[in-house]
């Protein structure tokens, strides 16, 4: 199974503020390129902070005539979702909640809920959701996880040339680089596009 990051970042390398508000500061462009991302992938998953920072409904306009909308993935630790938030009352793929600590109450019955960890759910997600690319769009502290378990196989990023965020409390793909990764992890450059806006447009895999 694939799986692959999509993330606007700063030239400093940071994803958002240390508000952790949401994290537009890239141009239309880059939006128009997330939804031509969100077409290749089988499923789109974030975790619990991305979900309510950028208030997303993890789906793609009709308007950009999707084939399908893809499964949506959300992943926490607490298992405290907030049925209230407009992913849960958006038409889109099937929903799949992920705990990987305290088991949910009480979710609604649309909605497959799930307690394991997260190395198990992406094993559940290829045999048994049978999801041949995976989507992650965050995000910093999810992306670290699957840093960790060493199954990120390629990353597109928009480079936004014309920002800066700064802040030892600004995240970048990985979080809060508090410590390094186990082991560094090489990827290869597959696409590079530069705008005259002052952004960029870069790909990268594992594969050769
Ligand atoms: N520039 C970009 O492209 C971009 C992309 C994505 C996000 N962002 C920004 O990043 C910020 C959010 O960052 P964040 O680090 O809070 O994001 P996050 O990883 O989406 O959310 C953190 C929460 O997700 C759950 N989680 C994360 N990793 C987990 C794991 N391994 N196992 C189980 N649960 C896990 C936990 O939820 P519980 O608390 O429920 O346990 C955790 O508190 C926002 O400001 C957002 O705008 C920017």
């Amino acid at each position: 199974m694939k799986v692959i990051l999509n993330f606007a970042i700063s030239v400093d390398g940071k994803i958002g503020a240390s508000s952790g508000g949401a994290s537009k500061f890239t141009s239309k462009k880059d939006l128009e390129r997330l939804w031509e991302i969100r077409k290749t992938a089988d499923a789109i998953m974030v975790g619990r902070g991305t979900l309510e920072a950028d208030h997303m409904t993890l789906t793609i306009p009709t308007e950009v005539r999707p084939a399908k909308q893809p499964l949506r993935i959300i992943v926490s630790r607490k298992g405290q979702f907030d049925f209230k938030h407009p992913v849960f009352h958006k038409e889109g793929g099937e929903i799949h909640l992920l705990s990987t600590g305290t088991p949910l109450k009480n979710p609604p019955p649309s909605i497959s809920a799930h307690q394991m960890p997260l190395g198990t759910f992406l094993k559940y997600c290829k045999e048994t959701l049978y999801i041949k690319t995976l989507l992650c769009e965050g995000g910093g502290e999810l992306v670290r996880s699957l840093a960790e378990l060493n199954v990120i196989t390629d990353i597109h990023l928009t480079l936004a040339g014309h920002t800066l965020i700064g802040g030892a409390g600004s995240p970048g793909i990985l979080g809060l680089l508090k410590t390094h990764l186990s082991k560094s992890q090489k990827f290869k450059l597959t696409y590079f596009e530069p705008f005259d806006n002052g952004e960029c447009f870069l790909s990268y895999t594992t594969s050769s």
